[in-house]
Formats: structure tokens, sequence, C-alpha cells
């Protein structure tokens, strides 16, 4: 078999891995609960309420979450009827759903995989921040798409061990010769951009965020919204300047150059110096929101 088979075979096996993710990435009942009372337009407060209210763990840790700096109500919310009013139902959701799936992958695990958790978490809050420095809605999914914008490194990681390590040693061997994402190519077939969204279309998250975590490392070939992608690849960027990555600087990928004229259409004269403000904010902001960040993670 040539080296081209050898490609499209491992592409389809993970592919076929994928393809059963919901019955081996299994999210608990009480997540698809939320999902199905969610998704019914009928649906009232109380039936929202009753569902998280079974669980918890889940409810202690929304609460959690509810009462962190994050949102920054000044009233401490003590009940989930309350979360459910204040938050709304796509919020409740979305946390819901992203702390199922961060729940899922984080085992005690590699360095990487600790290391790409906390870039994880960091390219989150990054991307709150530069969505509402660009002047956009307060909004809970910006968060939670850039918290999951690498979840497909993350099962790769996991799930194909022996080529992710071996992916590691070529960079460590290589340096500067490859960047990750060539090799990822070359030895998966598949990006982790398109695993994220194959594994975020299988949980039912909101077309909005599987479309910006599809293409954050490619925002202009977005077919909607490109903004909210851009938004994610720009928080990757900070993130790694600040050294919050897993994988060394020299591998990272530069900047999309259509990333910049993109962010200008809504915030003209977008330059240099923004960067320079946004990185100064960014430590603050990741201090800030330690609360919100550790909600997640609580067993
Ligand atoms: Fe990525
Ligand atoms: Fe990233």
């Amino acid at each position: 078999m040539d080296g081209n088979a050898d490609l499209k075979s491992e592409r389809k096996r993970i592919i076929e891995i994928l393809g059963r993710a919901p019955e081996i990435l299994t999210l608990p009942s009480v997540v698809n609960d939320v999902l199905d009372v969610v998704s019914r337009k009928t649906s009232s407060s109380l039936e929202l309420t009753k569902i998280i209210e079974s669980d918890p763990a889940l409810t202690t840790r929304i609460l959690a979450v509810a009462n962190s700096a994050y949102y920054g109500f000044v009233k401490k919310i003590s009940t989930i009827s309350h979360a459910v009013v204040v938050l709304g139902f796509q919020e409740i959701q979305n946390i819901a759903l992203s702390m199922s799936v961060v729940q899922l992958f984080d085992r005690k695990g590699s360095e990487f995989s600790e290391d790409l958790w906390r870039h994880s978490f960091a390219v989150g809050v990054a991307t709150k921040m530069i969505a509402q420095y660009l002047t956009r809605k307060i909004d809970g999914k910006y968060f939670v798409s850039g918290l999951l914008h690498d979840v497909g490194k993350i099962f790769l990681s996991q799930y194909m061990p022996e080529s992710f390590t071996r992916l590691l040693s070529v960079m460590d061997e290589k340096g500067n010769n490859y960047t990750y994402h060539a090799l990822e190519e070359t030895i998966f077939g598949i990006t982790h951009a398109e695993v994220g969204e194959i594994l975020l279309c299988s949980w039912m998250f909101p077309s909005d965020i599987v479309n910006a975590v599809s293409f954050h490392h490619t925002p202009s070939k977005a077919t909607v919204d490109q903004i909210f992608p851009a938004c994610i690849h720009l928080a990757d960027l900070l993130c790694t300047i600040k050294g919050i990555t897993p994988l060394k600087d020299h591998h990272f990928a530069a900047i999309d150059r259509d990333v910049i004229p993109l962010i200008q259409e809504v915030k003209q004269n977008f330059c240099t110096e923004d960067m320079t403000a946004l990185l100064s904010q960014l430590d603050i902001e990741i201090e800030r929101q330690g609360s919100f960040v550790s909600a997640f993670k609580k067993k």
C-alpha cells in the first residue's frame, strides 16, 4: 500500500470511530434531557429546572458558574430556577454540554493533555474578551467555543495515542521544518478542526458553535459569521504568544492573513496596538475568570 492509500485508510478509520462517538463518548443522560427540553418550543422554565435539579453535581456546577465573576451578577443566584431565568435556556444548554465534554476527556493523563486543557480554558476566556472588544453581544457561546476549539486535538491525542506520540516526536526532531498542522494531515489524513466539527455535531451543539470551531484556523473559509471563528483564531494566537500552549512556540502556524482584514470589517483600524492592549488585558481576564473555569472541572 502506498503512503496515500495509508493516509486514506487512517482517515477512514478515524471517521469510523467518530461515527460511533455517541456510543463511546456518551454524554450523561441528564444532558440529553436538557437538549430535549431546550429544543422543544413549548417547554417551560419549570421543566428545565426540574431536569437540572435531578442531578446534584450539575446543579452545584451551574450555580457555581452563575455566581462566578464571568457573569458578574450583583445578587447571589442560589436556585436553579433563578439561574434559568437570568441565563436563559440556550446558555444553560451550552454550559451543561461543554461541562460534560470537558469531563469526558478530563482524564489525568500526559503533560500534553494537561497543557492542552490549560490552553483551551485560556482560549475560551480570550475568545470572550475579544468578542466583547469587538462589541459583540455578551454571550456564553464565545467562551464555550474557545474552550472546545481544540477538542479534535484532544480526541486524537487520547484515541490515537500512538500516532499522536509519533507526531509530537517528529515535531521535536524536525523543529521548524514542520508545523503541527501539516504533520497532522500527513499522519492522520484529517485535521483536528474537522474532527472537532464531527464531534460537536454528534453531540448536538448549536450550529454557530460548530461552525466557529470548524473554521478556527481558516475563518475566511466559513460560509456564515466569519468574525466568530476569527475571534477564536486571534484568541489562540494571543494565548500562544503568552506561552499558554501545549506546543512549542516555533511550531505554531502564524496568523491567517485573512483574519486582520476580517476583524477590520467590524473594528476599523484594528492594528498592533489593539493586539498589545488585548495581550495585557488577557492576564487580568484569566485571573478574574478563575472561579468560572474551576466550576467546569469540579467533580
Ligand atoms: Fe486548533
Ligand atoms: Fe488552539
